[in-house]
């Protein structure tokens, strides 16, 4: 206790120096940290975890992280979607734009749009499918756009033409969309005028969509809620035949009526060893509040936070029909044809706050009735950009990537 003076004095001294060490210390770990954080290819933990084939991508949690999300800026992105672009409709907090995705066996790699198109040099990528799968589609096009300098890039503007392509002119590629929202041949086929009347599904017919898309090298295909109906008519021969027989058949048989015949013709048609084929299952929607604990009455309306109790599924998602997809590509690779499962159903049920809810285009003009109560017409189906459907895309990426050639 004599020398406490001497001690202090040299703790002091000590102290002060190792605080500016460690003030220092703290300065490089937080500049390198947010330098890391854009340049490294890993997201996630700084010991990333290689996604394998065993791993399983889809299972796991919403990080908030604005460090590594958004991927990019919705009004810097020339092609985005009129449509969804959330901001762009007054939407006022964009929390719902930083969440990744950790799966709970490995890490995802940090999207790198010039890897990705060199990837896709002198090859075509093709969404096949409805609205949501158009999203991932626009969420793409706006992910890879920014490593594409001006002059070098281009969108078709066809009015009403089923297939709609971006181009990347040094590469030679092309990321696509085609509208088919059965997979199968349908009076929904239009791709302007296609809402209000009744559906109808001829459901042995594919060959006038797919001719547009046989040779592409990915193939990303969805269909789910424009069959999330009880029943559905069905055609054998064509529309202006009067030969041609109709039927009704129930839910979820019509479907896998028209996954056989397209899995049938991905079985036929398809180069196995050139076209990578995918299927997006179910996109959940969020139209009632109860089913997550919210206000009896309400929808995905004003909602903010993902939901956070793990497995968590409302009935927007429809099981039998998830049974339909896996059995019938099940048999397709019995047949010797892989399709991947980008089994976004689940990591999607989390996130009612993603979608656009009333912050969106409307093409009709809403009636007093409506205004006066945004939850009778707020869309809790479709989810905005950026957002949601860029993760959905990130899993692509590594499927691309990390999987395929494992
Ligand atoms: C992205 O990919 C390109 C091409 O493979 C590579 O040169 C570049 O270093 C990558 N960027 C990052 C941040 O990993
Ligand atoms: C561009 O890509 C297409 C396939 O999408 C291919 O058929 C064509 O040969 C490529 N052109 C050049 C100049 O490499
Ligand atoms: C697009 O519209 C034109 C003129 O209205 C019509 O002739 C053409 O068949 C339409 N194309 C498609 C793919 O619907
Ligand atoms: C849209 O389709 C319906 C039903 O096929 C048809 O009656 C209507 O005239 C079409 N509208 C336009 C603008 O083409
Ligand atoms: C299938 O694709 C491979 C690789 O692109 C090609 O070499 C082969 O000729 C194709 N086969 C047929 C039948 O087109
Ligand atoms: C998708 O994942 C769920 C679990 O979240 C699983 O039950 C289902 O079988 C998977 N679907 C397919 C088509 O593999």
């Amino acid at each position: 206790m004599a020398n406490k003076p001497q001690g202090v004095t040299w703790a002091s001294s000590v102290t002060g120096s190792f605080h500016s060490l460690v003030a220092l210390l703290i300065a490089v770990l937080v500049v390198s940290s947010l330098y890391l954080s854009r340049d490294r290819p890993w997201l996630g933990s700084p010991t990333p975890t290689m996604p394998t084939r065993e791993c399983d991508l889809f299972s796991g949690r919403w990080v908030y992280d604005d460090a590594s999300h958004p991927l990019y800026e919705e009004k810097r992105c020339p092609y985005k979607s009129s449509e969804i672009t959330c901001d762009a409709h007054g939407r006022k907090d964009t929390k719902y734009q930083k969440w990744r995705w950790q799966p709970h066996g490995c890490d995802l790699p940090r999207f790198n749009a010039t890897a990705f198109l060199e990837k896709l040099r002198n090859k075509r990528l093709v969404y096949v499918g409805d609205s949501l799968n158009r999203g991932q589609w626009h969420s793409l096009v706006c992910m890879v756009e920014p490593a594409i300098p001006a002059g070098f890039k281009s969108m078709s503007r066809p009015r009403n033409a089923s297939l709609r392509f971006f181009t990347a002119h040094e590469y030679n590629a092309t990321i696509e969309f085609y509208w088919a929202p059965l997979l199968v041949e349908s009076n929904c086929d239009d791709p302007q005028n296609h809402s209000g009347h009744h559906r109808i599904a001829r459901v042995r017919s594919i060959e006038n969509h797919a001719k547009h898309w046989r040779d592409a090298d990915f193939l990303i295909f969805n269909t789910y809620l424009w069959w999330r109906l009880p029943e559905m008519e069905l055609l054998w021969g064509s529309f202006e035949s009067p030969a041609a027989m109709h039927k009704v058949v129930k839910m979820p048989r019509a479907y896998e009526m028209a996954l056989n015949t397209w899995s049938d013709w991905l079985e036929a048609h398809v180069n196995r060893s050139k076209t990578k084929l995918f299927f997006a299952t179910m996109s959940p929607s969020h139209e009632n509040a109860k089913e997550w604990g919210g206000i009896p009455g309400q929808s995905c309306y004003g909602e903010t936070e993902p939901i956070t109790r793990e497995g968590y599924r409302g009935t927007g998602s429809v099981l039998a029909m998830m049974r339909v997809v896996e059995r019938v590509i099940k048999k397709l690779e019995t047949r010797g044809v892989t399709v991947h499962v980008l089994n976004i159903t689940q990591l999607s049920e989390y996130r009612k706050d993603a979608h656009p809810a009333i912050n969106r285009k409307y093409w009709h003009p809403l009636t007093k009735e409506q205004l006066a109560n945004p939850v009778s017409y707020a869309d809790c189906f479709h989810w905005c950009l950026p957002g949601l459907p860029d993760v959905w895309n990130e899993l692509l990426y590594t499927y691309i990537f990390h999987i395929l050639d494992t």
